[in-house]
Formats: C-alpha cells, sequence, structure tokens
C-alpha cells in the first residue's frame, strides 16, 4: 500500500505542530523506527501507517534521525517480538482484550487484530491528543488518557470478564521503580490473573550515555532492572517468559540486516552485557497475598 492510501483520521489537524513533554515526545522515536524498517526489504515489519504519520507530522525528523537509518531495526525487533507474544495470546484465547498503556503512534492493533479482540489504547493526555489526529474510537477499539501508575483509567476497562493482556512497551524506563510496583498492583487488583507483557532496560544501560536514538530528547531512563524474577518479590506476580531482543526466533533472524547477523558472535565473545541489556517480559498478575489495605 503506498503511502498516500492510508487513511488519516483528521486531516484538518495533520499540519498542526507537535506540543508534547519530554518523555511524551519519545514516541517520535518508534515511530519514525517503524517507518523506516517498512522501507527495508524483507524487513521485519511493514507499517503503512506510520509511514504515512511520519510524512504527515509537522516535526523535525531528519534532523534528529539523518544518521541513524541503520539502526531503526533495532526498535523494531523489540515490537515485533512483542506482537509474536500478543498474537499468540489472542490465538489461544477467545474474547481477548487488549490493553496497550504508553501506546504513543503504535500500530498494533493494525498488526495483530484477528476480527474479534477488544482493544484499548492509553496514554498521558498529549500523546493522546497526538493519537487522535491520525486513529478514530470503533466499537472494538478505545483511547483513554490515563497514567501508568494511576489507577482512575482502569475503570474504563470493559467488559470485566475475559482474558485481558496489558502491553508496556519502552515505556516502563521513563518511570520511577515504586511507580511500577504501584501500576502493576493497580492492574493486578482490578484484573487478578491478567498478564502482561513489558520491556525492560539493565542498571547498566540505563546509566549509559551511549543511547543513539535518545541524543537529541531529554527525558532521562529511570528504572533499571537487572533481573525480573525481582517483580515476583512484590506481590503474588508469576514471571511466565523473559528473553532479550537479541535472541531472536529463527524467523526472525533472516530479516536482521547482514550486518547485524555478521556482528552478534563477536558481540556474544566480547560485549554479553550489550546482549542483555534490554529484556522482554511476560508476567502473570496476581495481588498480595495479605491485602491490609
Ligand atoms: C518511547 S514512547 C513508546 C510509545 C509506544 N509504546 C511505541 O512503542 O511506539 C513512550 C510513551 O510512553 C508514554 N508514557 C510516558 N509516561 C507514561 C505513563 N506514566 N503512563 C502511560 N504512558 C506514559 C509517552 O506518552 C509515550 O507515548
Amino acid at each position: 500500500m503506498s503511502v498516500a492510501m492510508v487513511n488519516l483520521a483528521s486531516t484538518s489537524t495533520l499540519s498542526e505542530p507537535v506540543v508534547l513533554g519530554e518523555v511524551s515526545e519519545t514516541l517520535m522515536i518508534p515511530l519514525w523506527c517503524r517507518a523506516i524498517e517498512s522501507e527495508r526489504r524483507r524487513g521485519l515489519l511493514h507499517d503503512p501507517k506510520a509511514q504515512a504519520m511520519v510524512a504527515a507530522l509537522d516535526y523535525d525528523f531528519d534532523r534528529r534521525f539523518a544518521d541513524l537509518r541503520r539502526l531503526a531495526f533495532r526498535a523494531c525487533l523489540r515490537t515485533v517480538m512483542i506482537d509474536r507474544w500478543v498474537q499468540r495470546f489472542i490465538r489461544a484465547r477467545r474474547h481477548a482484550t487488549v490493553v496497550e498503556i504508553g501506546t504513543g503512534l503504535n500500530t498494533r492493533f493494525e498488526r495483530v487484530d484477528d476480527g474479534a479482540l477488544r482493544w484499548f489504547d492509553v496514554d498521558l493526555p498529549d500523546s493522546m491528543a497526538l493519537r487522535r489526529r491520525f486513529f478514530t474510537d470503533t466499537s472494538r477499539r478505545t483511547m483513554i488518557e490515563g497514567a501508568f501508575g494511576d489507577e482512575d483509567w482502569l475503570a474504563r476497562i470493559e467488559p470485566a470478564e475475559g482474558p485481558k493482556l496489558f502491553i508496556v512497551e519502552a515505556v516502563l524506563v521513563y518511570l520511577d521503580e515504586a511507580v511500577v510496583r504501584r501500576g502493576f498492583e493497580q492492574i493486578a487488583r482490578a484484573f487478578p490473573g491478567s498478564e502482561i507483557i513489558f520491556d525492560t532496560v539493565t542498571t547498566r544501560a540505563v546509566s549509559s550515555r551511549n543511547r543513539p536514538m535518545m541524543k537529541s530528547y531529554q527525558a532521562p531512563f529511570v528504572w533499571g532492572c537487572d533481573d525480573p524474577r525481582v517483580i515476583e518479590g512484590w506481590a503474588q506476580h508469576r514471571l511466565r517468559e523473559t528473553t532479550t531482543i537479541d535472541e531472536l526466533p529463527r524467523e526472525l533472524r533472516r530479516r536482521v540486516p547482514l550486518e547485524h547477523r555478521l556482528m552478534l558472535p563477536y558481540l556474544r565473545w566480547r560485549k554479553p552485557e550489550l546482549l542483555r541489556s534490554h529484556a522482554l517480559n511476560r508476567v502473570e498478575l496476581h495481588p498480595p497475598m495479605t491485602d491490609d489495605r
């Protein structure tokens, strides 16, 4: 599909300048990466809507990312690996509800929808205002203004019955651990037994200055997590799966750039901590045993 053929929600507001807070503005990074990766032959994903949004937005993508095109696939690795987990969840259950928190301008619904699931997109008011320029609510898809760590928006997730999957991609690293812990507990109380997929960054990577994609952004990395099993100690949560974005399923390995594939053995040998620095996790959420609230 060509960029021009993609339906964008409200064309009259597209050329308005983008006004976002420091953390909210980071949504432009994965958006741009998805658009650029879509140009690569046999790339990890094909996201014409991301391409259309990048083309439509009044934003200085070129200045910020001009020399970073060869790195765009890395953010997409995280995205497509999460897509696969989400698709597996949906396939295994009927009438699933998926809640994407800190959704930015993500197009995951477009990539994984099975025609039956119920979907909620949650984000801070400024990010959501931007999202509303490009997306509209439907009977199966709803946008909600809300923050991970606040619980007011959880009451808007219906129906109460049925399996629930929460996704928080490239968001928790910007939050305090106390907020992350509180957010998990709030979801666990509202929807015990639900699952949450999220990524974690090691403390070493959090303090690293070597983050090319972030170089023109002010948002600091905050929460570092060296071992996702720590989350089990916060309540009765269960870590069901953890992997890194470099433990690639065979099918995806063939679709990363050759240069990266050739580098992997060297990195495994010389810089294993780099390969372990970014993990993807799937956790089943349960409230604490002794509920003394
Ligand atoms: C790096 S972007 C990731 C966007 C999206 N998940 C993606 O992968 O394209 C970070 C997003 O987190 C959102 N965010 C930051 N703090 C948040 C919070 N406390 N609750 C919900 N979203 C938050 C921002 O508004 C922004 O959309």
